[in-house]
């Protein structure tokens, strides 16, 4: 018999009776391991912090909670004006040195510049939030498909980008990389589905890089689910989507991602109920689609006709 035919029938059965006797003493295992990891959190006092996407929603709640504790910020966004309001909070929250960097994380030549500008000024970079991003119109057989291009040389080249140059001196200072990508990268999102890819690209791209690079660099990787946003809010005023469940305030999430990220973890998803949607979707996908399908392409139609 082709070795792929036997192992079709002998793998899946053979893994369901392994997980009964490994499941019990792995989870005992970690465990014990957030135990270890709360207890030796991380200090990020005086580490030196940057952030993209800085000028509002969880980049912003994200500047502010680290200046709470304490740490140096490099704060990057397009908008000046609202990065510099940003960093004037966050001096009074207790960051002791801000600075802000106006660029457009889709550009490869300005992504090395906040970093090298980062460096040149701290000597030193110890956590890189990759958080910039953008939503998506919806994806229609009308649509001009020149038009989604920028979502994900924002979302995904706008992470990579920054990744790369960074990459030497997080190597330098053992630190650490936190992504901000969706729950819909694998939940899928109807009429954001250039959104959703663009978040499973990240997701792809910093699971691969987190088992070659190690515990070199932490890679946290957040996956929001309903989180308070420009993003959300122009949503909910522009599409009437998301808003049958109640978003989760930006500064509890941004709390949880750095605490999160402190610790060490590898995945965060924000609120904690939306993970196991991830069950459901995989263990029965038909129900999950019926459901979504009904909970938000129904509901927007009968928007539509309201409107
Ligand atoms: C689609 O968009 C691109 C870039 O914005 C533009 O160059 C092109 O002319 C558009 N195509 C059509 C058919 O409208």
């Amino acid at each position: 018999m082709e070795i792929n035919k036997l192992m079709n029938i002998v793998f899946p059965p053979l893994l369901i009776i392994a997980l009964v006797f490994i499941l019990p003493p792995f989870l005992v295992f970690k465990l014990v391991c957030s135990i270890q990891r709360f207890v030796y959190k991380e200090n990020v006092a005086g580490k030196v912090i940057l952030i993209t996407g800085a000028s509002s929603g969880i980049g912003e709640h994200l500047a502010y909670e680290y200046a709470r504790r304490g740490a140096r910020l490099a704060l990057v966004a397009r908008r000046t004006d609202r990065l510099q309001k940003v960093a004037e909070r966050a001096r009074q929250m207790g960051s002791p040195d801000v600075i802000v960097i106006t660029a457009d994380v889709s550009k490869v030549e300005d992504c090395q510049r906040f970093v090298d500008k980062t460096v040149n000024h701290f000597g030193q970079l110890d956590h890189l939030v990759n958080n910039a991003g953008v939503a998506t119109a919806r994806y229609k057989v009308t649509s001009n498909i020149s038009d989604f291009v920028p979502v994900m040389d924002i979302n995904f080249w706008g992470s990579v980008y920054g990744t790369h140059f960074a990459f030497p001196h997080l190597r330098k200072r053992r630190g650490k990389m936190i992504v901000i990508s969706s729950a819909s990268a694998w939940l899928g999102l109807p009429k954001a589905s250039f959104y959703a890819a663009s978040k499973a690209a990240q997701i792809g791209f910093y699971e691969s890089l987190r088992i070659e690079v190690g515990p070199e660099i932490g890679i946290t990787i957040v996956t929001p689910g309903f989180v308070e946003s420009e993003m959300t809010r122009s949503n909910q005023q522009e599409k009437g989507k998301l808003q049958f469940l109640g978003n989760e305030p930006t500064d509890v999430c941004a709390k949880a991602i750095v605490e999160s990220t402190c610790r060490g973890d590898m995945y965060l998803t924000e609120p904690f109920w939306v993970r196991p949607l991830y069950l459901l979707k995989v263990l029965c996908p038909e129900i999950w689609d019926w459901a979504y399908h009904l909970l938000l392409v129904h509901r927007r139609r009968t928007g539509d006709k309201k409107a």
